[in-house]
């Protein structure tokens, strides 16, 4: 991990609504995205954990929305936070009314909690131009408040080739690749969390 950075991190609570939410006590880092783009196994990652977060290759896995809480340790420095693991952003096997008061009621928490220092958009680096990743940038655009600060982050960048590489970043040259795999992009990742967290 990034030059001495020690993190612990802990499961805190899943919620099955967003009223169920724990007190907004600590800075948090909300991972959104669509079903299987990688966010609980990005959340493992920079935990350097494997099983905190459960992952799977069936879309859908994350039902709940789970807190896990964190501390990143550097030298005399320390910094507590949340990271927050939502379902996926319009996931496509719920009904169209579920997707709609879930969508409802997300826009409205986010909103309102202000605790939420950033807003990770994850991106499937093979799939960049998605239309469901449109409606989630406009989703978090109309949510976020002048304090917060939302970032798109590209996902899975150990399943590119060279030539795909370099067409993304041709298209999008401050990119943040990462990947959980091969742990690409993990400590720049670090670093801007902390900077979005600290700069509070
Ligand atoms: P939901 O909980 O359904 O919303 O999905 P999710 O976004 O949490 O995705 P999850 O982390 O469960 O990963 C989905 C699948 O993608 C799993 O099979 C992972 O092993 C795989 N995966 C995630 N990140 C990477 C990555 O960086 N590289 C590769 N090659 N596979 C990845
Ligand atoms: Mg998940």
């Amino acid at each position: 991990m990034t030059q001495n950075l020690k993190i612990e991190a802990k499961f805190l609570l899943s919620a099955s609504s967003l009223a169920d939410a724990p007190q907004p006590s600590l800075s948090e880092v909300v991972f959104l995205g669509r079903s299987n783009v990688g966010k609980s196994s990005l959340l493992n990652a920079l935990c350097d954990r494997k099983n905190l977060a459960r992952i799977s290759s069936e879309a859908g896995k994350t039902r709940m929305i789970n807190y896990y809480e964190i501390k990143a340790r550097r030298d005399q420095e320390q910094i507590a936070l949340r990271f927050v693991d939502l379902p996926g952003f319009g996931y496509a096997k719920a009904s169209k009314a579920e997707r709609e008061s879930w969508g409802e009621n997300l826009s409205q928490f986010l909103r309102r909690r202000r605790s939420i220092r950033l807003f990770l958009r994850l991106i499937d680096s093979r799939h960049i131009d998605l239309p469901q990743d449109k409606v989630m940038s406009d989703f978090i655009r109309a949510a976020t408040q002048p304090d917060q600060t939302s970032m798109a982050v590209y996902t899975k960048a150990d399943k590119l080739n060279r030539r795909e590489r370099d067409a993304l970043l041709r298209l999008k040259p401050d990119a943040l690749l990462l990947s959980s795999v091969s742990k690409e992009g993990l400590d720049k990742l670090w670093e801007l969390i902390i900077e979005a967290i600290a700069g509070a």
